[in-house]
């Protein structure tokens, strides 16, 4: 069942690998990396109690010394203030050049874990063992990492690659039913990016991925990686074709800003995000009608947000309020809002001559007002 990736980056290449019990069948993957090297194991409390049980035994086996060093949960850990007591807590234990970092956690350890090795003797070997859906088919690819500010999110960070992931499908299990949707939310995504066949297949299995099936998952994770890193490989420093990966989350991350960040999962807005984007293509005439319904069926499906009061019945959505937002969003240029769309399901673009009106009309549909 196990599958492995190569993501192609000349002298920074690495593979993904991709199994059921991965993590007490690590050594092969880990000793060429790690063997007689001092390593910090960064990850959360939740993570760390649950599973480091499985990986110590092989850090015991390929090395003398290595540290756990715990951040905090949640969208709080990505702030200056956690990533400068967790570089004080590492330089205080020593750790040198010579080190490697695993990241081992969701996508926010994954970003603070990632950013640290970055930074520390201005950059040291990363490890990535993502524990989420969200941070197996998506974060842990691609080298981003980085915090919040509070101007937004990710507007600090860095690339840095890291040598190896690995996705150990069998730890999704014990995700609560929130987190393994909002990793859905990307697969969705990825169906949407890739084509026809992915979209349907997901149409059909959805419940084998949402059972935390085995082999599904493996299978799941693989199409969305591969389609990550394919994308990544050609634009690995995001100057143009690597926005196509953001289909649906110009408007993703407006909810998510205007709701308050942390209010909700990321993967439920982008799954919203991706209801709006396929509304828009429909509605400035880049793509046949259909799309949006059969997005927002398969969202209905899966018990998925199929509008904003879904995400937050507490949150007042103003459309204007919305599309401030997306003009403050990172990737708009010269006032320009750069929205990936759909020409039909596997042929995105980026547009970025969409109206206001356009915009409204699709936050309308939503329940904005
Ligand atoms: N760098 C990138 O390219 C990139 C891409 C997408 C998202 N992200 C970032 O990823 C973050 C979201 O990551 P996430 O969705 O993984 O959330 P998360 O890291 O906050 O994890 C969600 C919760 O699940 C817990 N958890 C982790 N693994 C578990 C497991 N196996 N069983 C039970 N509980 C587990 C965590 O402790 C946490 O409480 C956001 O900050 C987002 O910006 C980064
Ligand atoms: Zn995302």
């Amino acid at each position: 069942m196990k599958q492995t990736l190569r993501v192609n980056l000349g002298s920074r290449s690495y593979d993904i690998i991709i199994a059921p019990e991965l993590l007490q069948n690590s050594k092969p993957f880990l000793d060429p990396i790690i063997a007689g090297r001092r390593v910090a194991v960064i990850s959360d409390k939740i993570v760390s109690n649950k599973y480091l049980n499985l990986l110590s035994p092989t850090l015991d086996s390929i090395t003398d010394s290595w540290d756990l060093f715990r951040i905090e949960g949640g969208e709080d850990a990505k702030s200056f203030g956690s990533l400068e007591k967790l570089l004080d807590s590492m330089l205080a234990h020593g750790i040198d050049r010579q080190c490697v970092v695993i990241a081992f956690g969701g996508g926010v350890v994954g970003d603070v874990a990632g950013f640290a090795a970055g930074l520390i003797m201005r950059g040291i070997d990363l490890v990535q063992i993502p524990t989420t859906l969200m941070s197996q088919v998506d974060s842990s690819v691609g080298g981003k990492n980085g915090i919040n500010t509070r101007q937004g999110k990710n507007l600090v960070g860095s690339f840095l690659q890291p040598r190896i992931v690995l996705n150990d499908v069998s730890l999704l299990s014990s995700l609560p039913s929130d987190e393994l949707k909002s990793g859905y939310g990307e697969i969705v995504k990825y169906g949407l990016l890739r084509g026809e066949d992915e979209f349907t297949w997901l149409e059909k299995n959805f419940s084998t991925i949402m059972s935390c099936n085995n082999s599904a998952l493996v299978e799941v994770i693989r199409m969305g990686c591969e389609t990550k890193a394919g994308i990544v490989s050609e634009d690995e420093l995001d100057r143009g074709k690597r926005a196509l990966v953001n289909l649906g989350h110009t408007f993703a991350h407006a909810f998510e800003a205007h709701a308050g960040f942390g209010k909700f999962q990321h993967g439920l807005s982008v799954e919203l995000g991706l209801i709006a984007a396929c509304d828009l293509s429909e509605r400035i005439g880049l793509c046949e009608k259909g799309i949006s319904l059969r997005v927002r069926d398969h969202a209905n499906d899966v018990e998925m947000p199929v509008k904003l009061s879904d995400l937050s019945n507490e949150t007042h959505w103003k459309k204007d309020a919305l599309y401030k937002r997306m003009l403050h969003d990172k990737k708009t240029i010269n006032g320009k809002i750069n929205f990936v769309l759909l020409r039909e399901i596997g042929n995105p673009c980026v547009c970025n001559e969409v109206t206001q009106q356009a915009v409204y009309e699709t936050l309308i549909q939503l329940g904005a007002v």
